[in-house]
């Protein structure tokens, strides 16, 4: 495959193969995504919604942010009355999220809105701009560009569609031997992977996950989406996690009929697994490894409270009423918004494909009531 894209990312990838003689697809995926200036995320170009490559809940509708402010304002009805509370969003995107989730609080809760702190940590420069702008109505509102500035934490924080945009190591299973992914390139254009010993981290691992990947499979190994999540987590004080994103648990994530691994480029609405080509023009993602996440959330002091799906945790915080009060209107543009809606928990479809994690720390046996109901435990879904 014809290494293509823009001239600027294509040009540092040449210069780096031809300094070092090969790159490993992590660095080909940072570069390709947060690359300053040039990167997919860090460039001035729409990414998220109708006039990008793919949407986001929030884009399509206000009710995912309204219900996640419900639940964090049980949350501090629950464990925080009195006290100061922080809300914080990491990788906030273009904050549509964020926009319904203050928008919300400070329209049903106002009494508690002047005790909230906002914050929002978002990476892309060109993101942050958009924030700002969208935002600037709420004065409580923070932005920062990395979690390390973050101060501690008591309250809530959470992502939606954060960790699938971490680059990843790509590993490959030949002989029941672990080979790291590594590319560089023939005649000076034409992309080759060579297959590398990896280093240790990516061994321990899979170890301490207790993962055996399948003779022949090719998959992601998301090291800094662990790294991110115990950053994080060494940052709240007391409170909750909440990640919200595509992924499975390990059992899942690597059962032989994925031996391609989750990595998907997205360009326009159409995927392709041309991780070469459009390199900075089009979004490289994979789905989360859940499992790590949890365990190693653990070693920052991070207790796994649930691991549910969008259309269980909606639910749980009264989306059918929401529905039935729009079809009790009648009219066509709250039928038209209930059909939005009910695409939020369809199975098989957003409703099952996005899973939040919720984790803790520093409370007592927490109960919350997105949790209320669970999905079944099968091979999805347990940890
Ligand atoms: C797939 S987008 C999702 C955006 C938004 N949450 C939404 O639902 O529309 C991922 C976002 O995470 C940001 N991001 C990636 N790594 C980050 C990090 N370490 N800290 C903060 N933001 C990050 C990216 O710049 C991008 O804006």
């Amino acid at each position: 495959m014809k290494l293509s894209g823009k001239d600027e990312l294509i040009r540092v990838i040449k210069s780096k193969i031809e300094k070092e003689g090969v790159i490993s697809f992590r660095e080909f995926m940072e570069i390709a995504l947060y690359y300053p200036e040039y990167g997919y995320y860090t460039s001035d170009k729409d990414k998220i919604g109708g006039f990008g490559d793919y949407f986001t809940v929030s884009e399509l509708d206000p009710i995912f942010g309204q219900l996640l402010a419900k639940q964090f304002m049980e949350i501090y009805r629950e464990y925080f009355s009195g006290e100061d509370f922080q809300v914080v969003e990491i990788g906030s995107g273009k904050g549509y999220l964020l926009q319904d989730v203050i928008g919300s609080i400070k329209e049903n809760w106002p009494d508690i809105f002047d005790r909230i702190t906002f914050i929002s940590v978002e990476r892309s420069p060109y993101h942050r701009k958009l924030q700002q702008k969208l935002l600037r109505n709420f004065n409580n509102l923070f932005y920062l560009e990395d979690v390390s500035e973050l101060p501690k934490v008591r309250g809530v924080i959470y992502s939606n569609e954060l960790f699938d945009a971490i680059p990843t190591y790509m590993v490959r299973v030949r002989d029941e031997k672990v080979y790291e992914v590594y590319i560089t390139l023939k005649d000076g254009e034409e992309v080759v992977e060579e297959e590398r010993v990896p280093p240790a981290d990516i061994l321990s691992y899979l170890k301490h996950l207790g993962i055996r990947l399948p003779d022949g499979m090719t998959t992601e190994i998301n090291l800094d989406a662990v790294k991110l999540l115990k950053e994080i987590g060494l940052k709240l004080e007391k409170g909750f996690i909440f990640t919200v994103d595509y992924g499975y648990p390990s059992a899942e994530l690597y059962k032989p009929y994925r031996n391609r691994g989750t990595l998907i480029c997205y360009h326009r609405h159409k995927y392709n697994e041309n991780y070469y080509e459009n390199v900075g023009i089009q979004d490289i993602t994979s789905h989360v490894n859940f499992s790590a996440l949890s365990l190693y959330g653990e070693e920052v002091g991070l207790k796994t409270l649930a691991f549910t799906d969008q259309a269980h945790f909606l639910i749980n915080l009264g989306l059918v009423n929401e529905l039935s009060s729009l079809y009790e209107k009648g009219d066509y543009r709250s039928y038209e918004r209930a059909n939005r809606l009910k695409t939020l928990v369809l199975p098989k479809g957003m409703g099952e494909k996005f899973k939040i994690l919720v984790q803790f720390k520093g409370i007592e046996n927490p109960r919350i009531e997105g949790l209320k109901v669970l999905p079944p435990k099968t091979d999805r879904y347990r940890l």
